[in-house]
């Protein structure tokens, strides 16, 4: 195993507590990677000797995206769909179903292949860390055949079969098969379970029958609410500890005290809320009432067809009233408190894994002032 030295680094976002400020920022900085694992963070006029070295001349480094809300095992296209959106149609549930059939009708190798090239498209950008759920396969068999291919990339599956009631099919012998049978075929590769509490979708009496089965299975728990419209999807996620409960763009004052006072993520997808035009989530008054808030790209056919986390970042800046550094937060460490993982991604800290991202600027306030600008310079992990 050989170390490497990285020095010639302007601003060292480590989201490291103890060094202050919410990133951390450290300036003039260098770090020592050994084998996968950061073994150093500090001044480069303090750092020790390595291996190896590399300069980065003067570039900007931080922890690699943690997007922590995917849907990225699919096949098809809704640009269609799309477009009769933005003519000013709503957005429903119900298109899930043409991914569905598209996703349903592909090979294996089909997926495996698209899906490996979005991973890398991810990567390129500066994604390190990757949650991946299913949904797009509604039945036993095609819901076990996504979360086996989605473990292929990542250990953050997430189990969705409770995305959408398959056509014909009754909602409630729909959730029991969930959280049966279903549940009994996916769970070897899955380490989350999820649903999508709203209306068109599940109530949340269906919903807590889901979480509840999930748990009993030993998943942790996510929940897709208050997207469309206000329902019970923040409440229940918070009644259940769930690590994180997803959208939130209508929340009543309650959701909103619920948020503040637990220890489950808001997990905010602002490429979604463009492309669904719905409402920003309020992340300011979220933020203030002391919730902890996450950034994800819900990369996924329907609703938000990117996987660009600095978009993501850029937008919830220019757009959601975050500051740079409540943004960049968001999309690393806050996506690895959405998976309950800050104890080894997220922060640039001695023994966390080596998930390092270094962009061709002085800073990573050039997100949001250089909108749209691939900035990616290199990436560890
Ligand atoms: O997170 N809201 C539910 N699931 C996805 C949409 C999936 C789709 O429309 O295909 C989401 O936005």
């Amino acid at each position: 195993m050989t170390s490497e030295l990285v020095t010639g680094i302007s601003e060292l976002t480590t989201n490291d507590p103890e060094r202050g400020g919410l990133l951390g920022r450290i300036t003039d900085a260098a770090v020592v990677v050994d084998g996968g694992t950061i073994a150093w963070v500090g001044r480069a006029a303090d750092a020790p000797d390595a291996d190896r070295r590399t300069d980065l001349g003067g570039r900007a480094v931080l922890p690699g995206w943690v997007d922590s809300h995917t849907h990225l095992v699919f096949a098809g296209d809704r640009s269609e769909e799309f477009e009769h959106r933005m003519a000013g149609h709503a957005y429903q549930a119900g298109g899930i179903r043409t991914t569905v059939r598209a996703t349903t009708e592909a090979s294996d190798e089909r997926l495996r292949t698209d899906l490996a090239l979005r991973r890398a498209v991810a990567r390129r950008s500066g994604t390190t860390w990757m949650e991946i759920k299913t949904g797009y396969g509604l039945s036993v068999d095609e819901e076990t055949r996504l979360a086996r291919l989605a473990a292929e990339v990542t250990t953050d599956v997430t189990f969705l079969g409770a995305h959408v009631v398959p056509p014909g099919v009754d909602a409630d012998d729909y959730v029991a098969l969930v959280a049966g049978e279903m549940l009994d075929a996916v769970r070897p590769y899955c380490t989350w379970i999820d649903v999508f509490c709203e209306r068109g979708a599940f109530d949340p009496d269906q919903s807590r029958v889901v979480l509840e089965a999930g748990r009993a299975a030993g998943l942790g728990l996510r929940v897709h609410g208050n997207q469309l419209g206000e329902g019970d999807g923040v409440q229940l996620a918070v009644e259940l500890d769930a690590a994180s409960v997803d959208h939130c763009n209508h929340l009543s004052a309650r959701d909103i005290e619920a948020l503040g006072s637990s220890s489950t993520v808001a997990t905010l997808l602002p490429a979604c809320d463009l492309s669904t035009r719905e409402p920003f989530p309020p992340a300011r008054t979220l933020l203030d009432a002391g919730a902890t808030i996450a950034l994800a790209s819900n990369g996924n056919p329907g609703t938000s067809n990117t996987t660009s986390m600095a978009f993501c970042v850029a937008t919830a800046v220019l757009q959601m009233g975050l500051t740079v550094e409540e943004a960049v937060w968001a999309a690393t460490a806050g996506g690895a408190a959405a998976l309950r993982r800050s104890d080894s991604i997220g922060a640039i800290i001695p023994g966390y894994r080596a998930h390092l991202h270094a962009i061709d600027a002085p800073s990573v306030s050039h997100f949001a002032y250089r909108p749209g600008m691939d900035l990616t310079y290199r990436v560890w992990g």
